[in-house]
């Protein structure tokens, strides 16, 4: 169990696991991906700019599989404790999925983005909302400027969004909780690292992930289960 007290600021980092439950295969881990892709060939500038068709096919087929999915007991957990924590609670999450948002979270910050939203690759056009599905050559979206339309994910090689505000997150915070994240990715693998003998540090997920030292406790098992307890308020 994670007890919080009155003066705690808890920062929350969700990864794919947390929406493993739900039918969204992970990258890696047991019954990781997303098989028939390798995500760095279809996840990066250098990808768009070679195949542009191919990565449209994979976000596509991705914005089917989670237009079906619906929030599990980890999501509804988060957004329980976001009710209880008010501002107190800090949810940053590396899924492009809408799951936290069905589930009832307000303030979610999507640090690789949202698969829902896309984008100008050309112009400074602010993202906007497409479940659209684009599938061969034909379909590349243009936009008005002339510009290819490209979903709104922070690809390999690209900086993640919003970091000045997840950093002042991590500077405030006294309790960290990673869920359903391997460790692997950067930056959000260092986040436990940078918060660590200052803040509580906790894991949930069924494997360890690469940096389970930097954790004070993994709690090993699917975030469905444990989350709907794991969190008492003093
Ligand atoms: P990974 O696929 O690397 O790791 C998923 C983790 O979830 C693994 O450690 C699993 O053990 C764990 N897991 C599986 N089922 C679970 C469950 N029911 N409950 C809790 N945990 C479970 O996913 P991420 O760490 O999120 O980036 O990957 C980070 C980034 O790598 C992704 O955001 C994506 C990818 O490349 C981009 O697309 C930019």
């Amino acid at each position: 169990m994670i007890h919080i007290r009155p003066q705690d600021k808890v920062f929350v980092l969700t990864g794919s696991g947390v929406s493993a439950e739900s039918g969204i295969p992970t990258f890696r881990g047991v019954g990781g991906l997303w098989r028939n892709y390798r995500i760095e060939e279809v996840a990066s500038p250098d990808a768009w700019a070679q195949d542009p068709a191919l990565v449209w096919d994979f976000y596509s087929m991705r914005r089917s599989v989670a237009a079906r999915a619906k929030p599990n007991p980890a999501h509804l957990a988060l957004a329980d404790l976001e009710k209880r924590l008010a501002d107190r609670l800090f949810l940053c999450t590396q899924n492009v999925d809408n799951l936290h948002e069905q589930a009832g979270s307000r303030h979610v910050l999507h640090m690789h983005g949202e698969l829902f939203k896309s984008r100008c690759d050309t112009c400074r056009r602010s993202p906007f909302p497409d479940d659209s599905s684009y599938e061969g050559p034909a379909q590349i979206p243009r936009c008005q400027c002339g510009g290819k339309i490209r979903p709104h994910i922070c690809w390999f090689g690209e900086v993640p969004y919003e970091l000045d505000r997840i950093f002042a997150a991590l500077r405030h915070c006294t309790v960290f909780a990673a869920v359903g994240t391997s460790g692997v990715v950067e930056p959000a693998a260092s986040f436990v690292a940078q918060v660590r003998g200052r803040a509580r540090t906790y894991y949930v997920g069924p494997e360890e992930p690469v940096n389970a030292s930097d954790f004070d406790q993994c709690f090993q098992a699917k975030a469905g289960k444990i989350l709907p307890t794991l969190f008492a308020l003093a």
